[in-house]
């Protein structure tokens, strides 16, 4: 009997440890295996709720949190208060006969009860709850013996529970810091083009393809290779972002590839390099218009064959990587002019994505304003209830050369510096809201002069409402069928 009873605890121990990842699983089984590592008819949980300091009751059943508050208990209130209270455990062998006993607590366990044991549940000797059994199963009274295994069930119990809480407390964190990345990182756009871009990137993730992502300055392009990563089979590994223009070309090629041991002054141990880390996930090459013509020379290697050595490596390492590359800058140009390699160039544009402009995505501009102007509010704590609509005309009217950073930024900037719920013209950089000048071209027919700037206005006044035609005839003021006629004429696209 007594040798069952060591193995069903050393059963409930590893139960324990098999349920630490789990806070929830965890209470409930610590009932459950008290009940049956003790031989006792029932247990419960108290636990010692650090805001107001009572015991209340974990219950293995229904809908908890209701209950629970039902069954707080003080500290000092009935056995297991007494327990919590003095930091010891407690055997009452006949309740009835024991003033500490409190009929309340035992119509909350819903059970007629003899005999209790209590012991404490301590963290760093503080204690943090109460196991409690009631009665042996065989309906013995509860013994000595008894309580001896029970503080020893307990001291483990603890030790589990103060894990669990941590572990939890980690992932709760964890999954915050994910949301809060995941919003950071969302394609925010409802435009034509930048839902072709969104479609592009699903079609691309599924290949290994080579993918180069151009674009001007600020429309994304990091985004979207984290989107075509995110969107591939290689999601649960690495996405290696590598900024090529940010370190010399030493420096570069000891991240990139990694050292032996010894290999020059300072490598005193051996290190891992970049496309290593990326092995099974996707490296991103962003800047990759800035490397150096030696390193291209490696960077071509490495997608040729598939294969680097370390620096000072004798035997070649062979990764399973996808690259993504980007740039702002004109590839071909810089071909022409042999500043970058063609084969390399090849090599990286076999898939090529083109991010638009903010100019070419005008209709974007509200949601995205919105969007940042939500996320930067949230961070800063303010409330900011929207755009004046002369605000809101003049970041569409904007050219935007620095994009959607740029459209962040100056939100941003409204953002701290205004003092109202509305962001107004005010709030705004000076570069935004002051008028374009119109560029005056001497030497052109009065006809072709006006002809030029009827596109110019046309262009701008279709992009301002989207492309749909029907608004902007109304807010030109003319008949739509005259919008098409004009369109036609001017050559517009
Ligand atoms: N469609 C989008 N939705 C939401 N935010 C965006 C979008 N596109 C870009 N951003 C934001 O704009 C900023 C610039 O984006 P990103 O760094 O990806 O641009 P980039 O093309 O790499 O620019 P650069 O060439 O200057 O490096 C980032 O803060 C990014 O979060
Ligand atoms: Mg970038």
């Amino acid at each position: 009997m007594n040798n069952d009873r060591n193995v069903e605890f050393f059963r409930g121990i590893a139960d324990l440890i098999n349920s630490v990842a789990d806070l929830d699983n965890l209470l409930n089984m610590l009932i459950v295996t008290a009940t049956r590592v003790t031989g006792a008819r029932a247990s419960s949980l108290l636990l010692v709720d650090k805001k107001t300091d009572n015991l209340y009751f974990h219950i293995a059943i229904g809908d908890k949190t209701e209950k629970i508050k039902q069954f707080a208990l003080k500290k000092g209130e009935g056995i297991a208060g007494w327990v919590a209270k003095h930091n010891k455990p407690l055997l009452v062998k006949d309740v009835n006969s024991d003033p500490r006993w409190s009929p309340k607590v035992s119509a909350s366990v819903g059970f007629e009860t003899k005999s209790i044991a209590c012991a404490p549940l301590r963290d760093a000797g503080e204690v943090i709850g109460v196991l409690e059994i009631i009665d042996r199963d065989d309906g013995e009274t509860l013994r000595e013996e008894d309580m001896e295994r029970l503080q020893a069930f307990s001291d483990l119990a603890a030790a589990a529970l103060v894990k669990a809480r941590s572990f939890n407390s980690v992932e709760k964190r964890k999954k915050e810091l994910q949301s809060e990345l995941a919003e950071k990182h969302r394609i925010i756009g409802d435009s034509p083009a930048i839902k072709k871009a969104i479609e592009d990137c699903r079609k691309v993730a599924g290949s290994k393809a080579t993918t180069l992502i151009t674009g001007d300055s600020g429309t994304g392009k990091e985004l979207f290779a984290r989107l075509i990563h995110e969107l591939s089979p290689r999601k649960d590994n690495s996405l290696i972002v590598v900024n090529c223009g940010a370190l010399p070309e030493t420096l570069l090629e000891r991240e990139l590839f990694g050292h032996e041991k010894g290999a020059f002054t300072d490598a005193d141990s051996q290190k891992i390099g970049l496309f290593e880390a990326a092995d099974g996930g996707t490296i991103f090459l962003d800047e990759i218009g800035e490397t150096t013509q030696a390193m291209q020379v490696k960077l071509l290697r490495v997608l040729q064959e598939e294969v680097f050595f370390r620096i000072g490596g004798q035997s070649s390492i062979k990764v399973d990587v996808r690259v993504i590359a980007a740039t702002n800058k004109n590839l071909e140009e810089m071909v022409a002019s042999h500043e970058f390699r063609e084969d390399l160039y090849y090599r990286l544009n076999v898939i090529r994505l083109k991010l638009p402009s903010l100019k070419e995505r005008k209709s974007d501009i509200p949601i995205l304003t919105e969007r940042f102007i939500r996320r930067m509010a949230g961070d800063l704590n303010r409330s900011i209830k929207g755009v004046t609509p002369d605000a809101m005309n003049a970041l569409k009217s904007y050219s935007w050369p620095g994009n959607i950073r740029q459209l962040e930024n100056a939100v941003e900037r409204a953002v701290i510096m205004g003092d109202s719920e509305w962001i107004g013209l005010d709030d705004l950089p000076p570069e935004i809201t002051e008028v374009a000048t119109q560029e005056i071209q001497v030497g052109l027919t009065l006809k072709e002069a006006q002809d030029n700037f009827k596109k110019n206005f046309i262009v701008q006044s279709l992009e301002f409402q989207g492309g749909n035609k029907t608004r902007t005839a109304k807010m030109l003021d003319i008949q739509r069928t005259y919008l098409s006629r004009l369109i036609k004429e001017l050559e517009i696209e």
